[in-house]
């Protein structure tokens, strides 16, 4: 497999074809780090504006570094996931004291930094020749190898991850990374593949063996769980009462309602609405209760739930007390 080649081909095209994306005006590692971690729980149309907003608010590290977590949080609002702004602002504190460290290596160990944030950092930032490895840059690579990989396991992310550092091997990290993902963004895409516009459609693997729609290999579902939940929802001056789950086992971390919740064998018979989150199916049975009972609730105003947790579950609970 002649990988150097591939490179060539892979950068010229992104040379050609990039986006002109907000954090790709400079080399600077704040603004690439942030948007990687934004990009990492939506779409690049969707961050866009929570990115120019993020750094109005804090234009560097050290801004970010001396900021109130509250400000930061509230900056955040929409994004969901507030465990990755609240490391953002852990990692800030160390990066505004010590200054950025340029190897992937040094960066996987500060907080929220994972292999794929160092790696995008490391190369894209610093020019790091190593290779990253996200949903984009493994259905790419699966396709153009016609790989048959287990990707969900370490041995098959590994497999993975040493094809990427290879492309990044010859240098122009920067390029084979951000040409990786942008490829898989609009090109390589999950439906709707457009190979005419492909650099390497003359080589694909998985087009020449019709094997595109085949791959990546699809990740084995997990048996589906039933649990029965029992959300307690207090309404009070157009606000509801929220706390941090911390006791069912979808939305981990994130602001539901107080409640209670039990698996079940068997779906139960008795229910005012269903709710499936992955794995999760869930009946809900809303507790008409009166008073809360003494947990640390924060009140949110209605019209803000969808910005506080941007999955729908609240919405439709909330949809069945109101009617
Ligand atoms: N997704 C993740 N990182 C990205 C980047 N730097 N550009 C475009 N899409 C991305």
């Amino acid at each position: 497999m002649d990988y150097q080649r591939d490179q060539k081909q892979l950068i010229q095209w992104y040379k050609k074809n990039r986006r002109a994306l907000p954090w790709r005006k400079n080399k600077d590692p704040y603004r690439i780090w942030l948007s990687e971690v934004m990009l990492q729980q939506t779409t690049v149309v969707a961050v866009i504006p929570y990115f120019e907003k993020f750094l109005k608010n804090f234009p560097t590290v050290q801004d970010l570094a001396s900021a109130p977590e509250h400000d930061v949080l509230e900056a955040w609002a929409g994004l969901g996931y507030y465990s990755r702004a609240r490391n953002l602002h852990k990692a800030a504190k160390a990066l505004a004291e010590n200054g950025f460290p340029k190897k992937a290596a040094e960066l996987l160990e500060l907080p929220g930094f994972g292999p794929y944030t160092s790696r995008a950092v490391a190369s894209i930032a610093f020019g790091e020749k190593v290779g990253v490895l996200d949903g984009n840059v493994i259905r790419v690579l699966s396709r153009r190898y016609g790989l048959k990989i287990e990707w969900w396991n370490n041995k098959g992310r590994q497999q993975l991850q040493e094809i990427s550092d290879t492309l990044s091997s010859f240098g122009n990290s920067d390029s084979v990374n951000q040409g990786l993902m942008e490829l898989g963004a609009t090109v390589c895409t999950p439906q709707k593949v457009m190979c005419l516009m492909c650099p390497w459609s003359a080589d694909c693997v998985s087009r020449e063996k019709n094997l595109v729609e085949k791959l990546p290999l699809k990740k084995p579902r997990k048996q589906s769980e039933v649990w029965v939940w029992k959300p307690v929802v207090t309404v009070k001056n157009g606000k509801v009462a929220l706390v941090s789950n911390d006791y069912a086992p979808f939305l981990k971390g994130q602001m539901i309602f107080p409640g209670t919740i039990s698996q079940n064998d068997d779906k139960p018979k008795d229910y005012d609405a269903k709710h499936n989150i992955t794995h999760h199916d869930i009946f809900i049975k809303i507790a008409h209760k009166k008073t809360l009972s003494d947990r640390n609730v924060e009140w949110v105003e209605i019209k803000n739930l969808k910005k506080v947790n941007p999955s729908s579950l609240l919405q439709k609970v909330l949809h069945k007390v109101e009617t």
